[in-house]
């Protein structure tokens, strides 16, 4: 596997320089919230860093590379372009960044969608995502870093509800996997 510097340097070329800020910022979190969580902090901070590496492709891009690679993507995540990044992502991790580990590679897959009963690297790049420190405010953010620290599943039902709440407001396309993600992670739910 490539080392930690040459992938970072590699992945700098393909970001701008917003995603590449926000991306520091996960890597900030995941470390974090492993050390939080008694978790691996490199394999943490490795997941973090890939997880949004094909996301400033252009969509026509994506589209390509998705064929040709044969990214397991759906028509929802095809109509949505965006939304290929995770699943097209993993799939540039392995093959441009040399990254083997199925678990890193788990992690940046599901970062958008979410599914039922991730690893705790995946729930650890999932929260990190979206609560990393360069983040704009919004609503259910000083919340979301609250209880991130406290209990992750309860962390995972919160930040799924916000975030298919926010999806629906906009009219967006709901992802099956985020619904069958909270599906499963409203049973941590906090009872009111
Ligand atoms: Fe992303
Ligand atoms: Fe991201």
């Amino acid at each position: 596997m490539l080392s930690f510097t040459v992938s970072e340097r590699k992945l700098q070329s393909s970001l701008s320089i917003e995603r590449y800020i926000h991306t520091m910022g996960v890597v900030k979190a995941a470390d974090r919230l492993a050390e939080n969580y008694g978790y691996d902090r490199a394999k943490a901070r490795m997941a973090a860093l890939m997880h949004d590496c094909a996301k400033d492709y252009p969509a026509d891009m994506k589209r390509r590379f998705c064929r040709e690679f044969h990214v397991d993507v759906d028509e929802i995540m095809l109509e949505t372009i965006d939304l290929t990044h995770a699943f097209l992502g993993a799939e540039v991790a392995r093959r441009e960044f040399g990254v083997e580990d199925e678990e890193i590679l788990g992690a940046i897959k599901y970062h958008t969608t979410g599914k039922a009963d991730m690893t705790m690297l995946e729930k650890i790049v999932f929260i990190a995502d979206y609560i990393e420190e360069n983040r704009k405010k919004f609503d259910s953010l000083d919340e979301a870093r609250k209880i991130a620290f406290e209990d992750i599943d309860k962390a995972m039902a919160y930040v799924l509800k916000h975030t298919i709440e926010f999806v629906k407001e906009r009219g967006r396309t709901l992802h099956p996997l985020s619904v069958e993600a909270y599906e499963f992670y409203k049973q941590f739910e906090e009872e009111k």
